[in-house]
């Protein structure tokens, strides 16, 4: 495999360690970026791929998302592809690690569903039930009663059941394996311990934890669904499927698994995968961590209720002055004001969030007017969430689960 996978971890400060499997603190996206070789979105959400992606799809990219997506590899290739009516796919997933899901795992989500519609593409969405059984102490158990749960709040998050295939890793072997020696071959243990920061001499780095990247990574590739994916002729090649361009929507820490697809996709002869990133939701307790249902008091769950909702946001870190005549007179700094961070997602509406960052920081806006326009928009969120929610039956969860699953491209397309 290719050189430059050594050495990728972003563990250069102490301060911030960003692997798959642990990110303490992120207070530097930027540098995480650089690190792992990724190509940033310009910050002011405004950068030419958005642009073009509007263009080509006529469809408005939301503001919302454009505030959290900060970097990509190769997006432009995608478009290039949609441009010319090329197959394309989405690959996400969700490690069941808890039963109640959070306001945070759900932007990737969105994401994806917007993209579905706006691409008009098939979407695959992996339940990594292994990876949390391999790196928690949790029981096979415990963790199929969370994946059941957690299947059903992302199916609520609407999407299409014709274009979705949600699959549990322990139920799919079967139909990954292939895939997965492939990539088993061509990786090497140090190219394993390098990417993903698995310490060299531990006791703890279990066969387990260095041969999960590959289940993680196969996905990425579109053989391994060449029995699910068929055109209007019925299955694919395998020469043609190979062709078929992949785009993961994650969050900057899963970055590694496709960096290690990427280095041996010339050698699989198959298309890159291509990738899209977001940055982390912050944590009610402060900007530089991320909402994380290990500490609930950072998160809003998507179960909480409309008090719960309150009483969290009314106690969120602010950034503004401790008494109100300070923050009058020498305003606040909506830079690390969980509120206004926290609107920048859930209040789409660029203008009105100018007007609230200009008016905060001049102190005209206190902090307990912040806190309650976001109190507003989340809680209409989350009551939303939860309709579409109850609307879930075991009907639905088996059509979106059937593990003989067929997706359509639906355009004729040029290989
Ligand atoms: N490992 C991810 C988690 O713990 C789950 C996951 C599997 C995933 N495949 C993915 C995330 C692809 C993003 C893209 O949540």
């Amino acid at each position: 495999m290719n050189n430059d996978l050594n050495s990728l971890v972003s563990n250069e400060s102490d301060e911030q360690k960003v692997t798959p499997f642990e990110v303490e603190k992120i207070s530097n996206y930027n540098k995480v970026i650089t690190q792992f070789g990724c190509t940033p979105f310009s910050n002011d959400g405004n950068d030419p791929l958005f642009e073009r992606f509007e263009k080509l799809t006529g469809v408005k990219m939301p503001s919302c998302y454009r505030h959290f997506l900060i970097s990509h590899r190769e997006f432009g290739e995608i478009l290039n592809a949609y441009e010319k009516e090329k197959p394309i796919y989405l690959y996400t997933g969700r490690g069941p690690s808890s039963e109640n899901m959070h306001l945070g795992h759900m932007i990737p989500f969105k994401f994806c569903k917007f993209l579905q519609d706006a691409l008009n593409a098939p979407l695959v969405i992996q339940i990594t039930d292994d990876e949390k059984y391999i790196f928690k102490d949790l029981t096979m158990d415990k963790i199929a009663k969370m994946a059941k749960e957690n299947i059903k709040d992302i199916i609520a998050c609407g999407f299409n059941v014709n274009k979705t295939f949600v699959f549990l890793n322990s139920q799919s072997m079967g139909m990954m394996y292939p895939m997965i020696i492939k990539i088993q071959k061509l990786v090497t243990l140090k190219d394993v311990l390098n990417t993903f920061g698995f310490p060299l001499d531990g006791k703890d780095t279990t066969l387990g934890k260095v041969a999960f990247p590959p289940v993680q990574a196969a996905p990425a590739f579109a053989e391994t669904f060449i029995k699910h994916f068929l055109t209007k002729n019925g299955q694919f090649t395998e020469k043609d499927v190979r062709k078929i361009k992949c785009l993961v929507p994650c969050a900057i820490d899963q970055d590694p698994y496709f960096r290690m697809c990427r280095g041996i996709s010339n050698q699989l002869e198959h298309s890159k995968p291509a990738l899209i990133h977001f940055s982390f939701l912050p944590s009610l307790n402060g900007v530089d961590t991320k909402m994380s249902s290990s500490t609930p008091q950072s998160c809003i769950f998507l179960t909480d209720t409309v008090s719960q909702i309150r009483k969290k946001i009314n106690k969120c870190f602010s950034g503004g002055k401790e008494l109100l005549e300070e923050h009058k007179l020498l305003g606040g700094n909506t830079n690390n004001d969980v509120s206004f961070q926290l609107l920048k997602f859930f209040m789409d509406n660029d203008e009105k969030l100018k007007e609230l960052e200009y008016g905060f920081n001049k102190g005209e806006i206190t902090c307990s007017q912040m806190k309650g326009i976001a109190i507003e928009k989340i809680t209409e969120h989350i009551e939303r969430f939860k309709e579409n929610r109850a609307k879930v039956d075991e009907d639905i969860y088996s059509q979106f689960t059937d593990v003989n699953k067929t997706l359509f491209f639906c355009y004729f397309f040029v290989l």
